[in-house]
């Protein structure tokens, strides 16, 4: 199986390819990645290096490379460059292989700031994807997000499904959305054979510190106080990075061409709520008024809440995720950034920098 992976190198990318490499002992990978503030090369390193040479810490992963000559490759690229997708897209020529499309701008907050990196990686970058596939006619997916669907009331009784109108709010989220109608065009204008899934929160390790979680963890570490948005009301519907992509896999092996499935792990909790056992497992939950973190200025615009019904992915391809405690698979995570603080550290300041030009505590 060879796979090119767009946006390897960011946080659900990197720990696809990862899983790839433990499940798949023959699978090729070729990472296309333009290398953004938001890939890290160490994320994936000791993957390419070759055998012998050092490498993985990771048991499996090692034994896996051993086997072999070294199967994933970083290309630097921009997927919205045509000749170079085209390029690598032309040379998946076997039955199982395929695309598989992560490359995005993802973080609302930076959309609202500078929404034109979104309008190029997300829309443009997707045509170009396409084309290629279209061209070769090599198998895609597409991975996309629940934002397209806007949010939902807190006591909403319906959540998600494949059937619930796009209605995005952010920069970010309505370039996915335009993304995903792209795909659904070339599926039916052009037989493109592309699936497309469309996800809730992913949370665990080599996320960007820039994201809720890593950002309040490594603040932690980092002995800074932990910030949320406004009152913390919002709803969010956490699912751990490797659940996303096992049921990524379930779908390129067993999805029907053309459809769109949900994933989502029932995780909603409140963004206060997952404050609050942060700071606990962490040790910094306050005495008296003082829960340990602060309250600053909300996010314009701010989607309420997000809930994902998975019913259909779950019947019909069998997939079920694993880690449905969340406050265990935050404990694993904030485990992994203690443990790689080389990862994080060298973007920390530049983050905290950028938030404090517009957020102030309330
Ligand atoms: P990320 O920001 O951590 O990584 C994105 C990667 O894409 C980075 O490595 C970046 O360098 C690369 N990239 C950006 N523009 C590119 C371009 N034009 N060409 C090539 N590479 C480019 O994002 P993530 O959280 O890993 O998200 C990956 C995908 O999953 C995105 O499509 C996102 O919309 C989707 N998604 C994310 C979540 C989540 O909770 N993080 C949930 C659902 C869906
Ligand atoms: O729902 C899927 C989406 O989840 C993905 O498509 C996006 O790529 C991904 O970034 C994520 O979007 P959110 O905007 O929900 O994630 P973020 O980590 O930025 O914020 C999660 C919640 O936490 C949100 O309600 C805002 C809040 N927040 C965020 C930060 C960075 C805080 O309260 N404090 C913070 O410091």
């Amino acid at each position: 199986m060879r796979l090119v992976v767009t946006g390897g190198a960011g946080f659900i990318g990197a720990n696809f390819v990862r899983t790839v490499i433990r499940e798949h002992p023959h699978a090729h990978v070729t990472v296309l990645d333009s290398m953004t503030y938001a890939a890290n090369r160490a994320s994936l390193e000791d993957l390419i290096k070759v055998p012998g040479e050092g490498g993985s810490d990771d048991d499996e992963v090692r034994a896996h490379l051993a086997g072999g000559p070294a199967r994933v490759e970083l290309v630097e690229a921009d997927c919205a460059d045509a000749a170079v997708t085209d390029r690598l897209i032309a040379e998946l020529t076997g039955p199982d292989d395929a695309v598989v499309h992560f490359a995005a701008e993802s973080h609302n907050d930076n959309s609202l700031a500078t929404p034109w990196p979104f309008v190029h990686s997300n829309i443009v970058g997707t045509y170009a994807v396409l084309e290629s596939c279209r061209r070769h006619d090599v198998r895609l997916h597409h991975v996309s997000t629940d934002e397209v669907y806007g949010d939902l009331q807190l006591d909403d009784p319906a959540k998600f499904t494949p059937a619930t109108a796009y209605k995005p709010s952010s920069p970010y989220s309505a370039t996915k959305a335009g993304a995903d109608m792209l795909v659904r065009a070339w599926v039916r204008s052009f037989g493109v054979r592309a699936t497309i899934s469309n996800c809730s929160n992913n949370y665990g390790p080599r996320q960007h510190v820039e994201k809720f979680i890593p950002r309040q963890i490594t603040n932690i570490l980092d002995g800074r106080r932990p910030r949320l948005y406004g009152s913390g009301a919002n709803v969010r519907d956490w699912i751990h990075v490797d659940d996303h992509n096992s049921a990524v896999l379930r779908i390129l092996s067993h999805g029907e061409l053309g459809r769109t499935y949900l994933i989502g792990a029932d995780g909603e909790h409140s963004n206060l709520a997952v404050m609050t056992a942060i700071c606990e497992l962490m040790g910094v939950a306050g005495s008296g008024g003082d829960r340990g973190f602060d309250h600053v200025t909300d996010r314009p615009g701010h989607d309420l809440r997000y809930a994902i019904d998975a019913t259909v992915t779950r019947e019909e391809l069998g997939w079920e995720p694993r880690h449905t405690d969340l406050r265990e698979g935050l404990q694993q995570t904030i485990d992994w950034y203690a443990a790689n603080r080389d990862w994080w550290e060298p973007v920390k300041e530049r983050v905290e920098a950028r938030y404090a030009q517009t957020e102030r505590v309330l």
